[in-house]
């Protein structure tokens, strides 16, 4: 048995405007309170990401009994400064981010992040208090080309480079999985898991200690399967997050879980 924490962590992408966010995260601190979830103890938190825009409107529902906590879907990998468009880690972290979704693979596909950019935003948000929700996965092309171990150990080794603690999290989330409806399989899953904790102890992390999360078309109907299997610490919702109902239909299989 180990201590690790359990996530149920929904990721909006570029969904819902300020008043909608409001509107649920509101909605979802009432189910919380109604029903008596409070994290369970500390042992679980849910973890909303909404748009930048809606940061701050979330930040009065931020109390660590509820177990509620808010996140950002992307970071600037600078300080500060002339870079027009960005938003830095500690601009994040002042409007009540207090986790951030990295390396995520649509924008490692449509904004062309590298690793080695992904290494700079995971650096830069754990100097900033920020705790990364560091995402990898292969394509179905890799996959295809038993090139699984490879491809992760890759995005593992340069993504936490330099880094020496383990203030951070993991989400494997395969590419084809990510908004197809094909959910990853039970025998997949476990598998991949337990490479992802092989391969971070080879590159000098403590894997059992690190949580890992699994991402890619989790829905209410497979949630209650896919929590049981013990390398698995919880979710990261896209679609089936933006219906409050479904997600914290979700979020109760993990509460009942532990
Ligand atoms: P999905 O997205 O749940 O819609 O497959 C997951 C994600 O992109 O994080």
């Amino acid at each position: 048995m180990t201590n690790r924490m359990k996530y149920c962590i929904a990721n909006f992408k570029m969904n819902k405007n300020r008043i909608e966010c409001k509107e649920y995260i509101d909605n979802l601190y009432e189910n919380i309170h109604n029903d008596g979830y409070y994290g369970n103890g500390n042992k679980i938190r849910m973890i909303i990401c909404p748009p930048f825009h809606s940061l701050d409107a979330c930040q009065d529902k931020v109390t660590t009994d509820a177990g509620l906590y808010f996140g950002s879907q992307n970071v600037s990998q600078y300080e500060n400064g002339s870079y027009t468009g960005e938003i830095s880690a500690s601009m994040l972290n002042h409007i009540g981010s207090e986790y951030v979704i990295i390396g995520h693979s649509e924008r490692r596909a449509h904004f062309n992040e590298s690793n080695d950019t992904i290494n700079k935003k995971i650096k830069i948000s754990i100097e900033n208090c920020l705790l990364p929700i560091f995402c990898i996965g292969e394509t179905r092309d890799q996959r295809e080309e038993n090139l699984i171990k490879k491809t992760l150990t890759k995005q593992l080794s340069i993504g936490l480079s330099g880094v020496n603690n383990s203030n951070f999290v993991i989400a494997y989330e395969p590419v084809w999985a990510i908004g197809t409806g094909q959910t990853a399989t039970s025998e997949i899953i476990t598998a991949t898991h337990k490479m992802i904790r092989n391969i971070l102890n080879d590159i000098g992390f403590d894997g059992k200690k690190i949580s890992i999360l699994y991402g890619g078309s989790v829905n209410r109907s497979n949630a209650k399967e896919l929590i049981a299997l013990s390398d698995v610490d919880g979710f990261l919702i896209g679609g089936a997050s933006l219906d409050i109902e479904h997600f914290y239909e979700i979020y109760k299989f993990i509460e009942e879980s532990t």
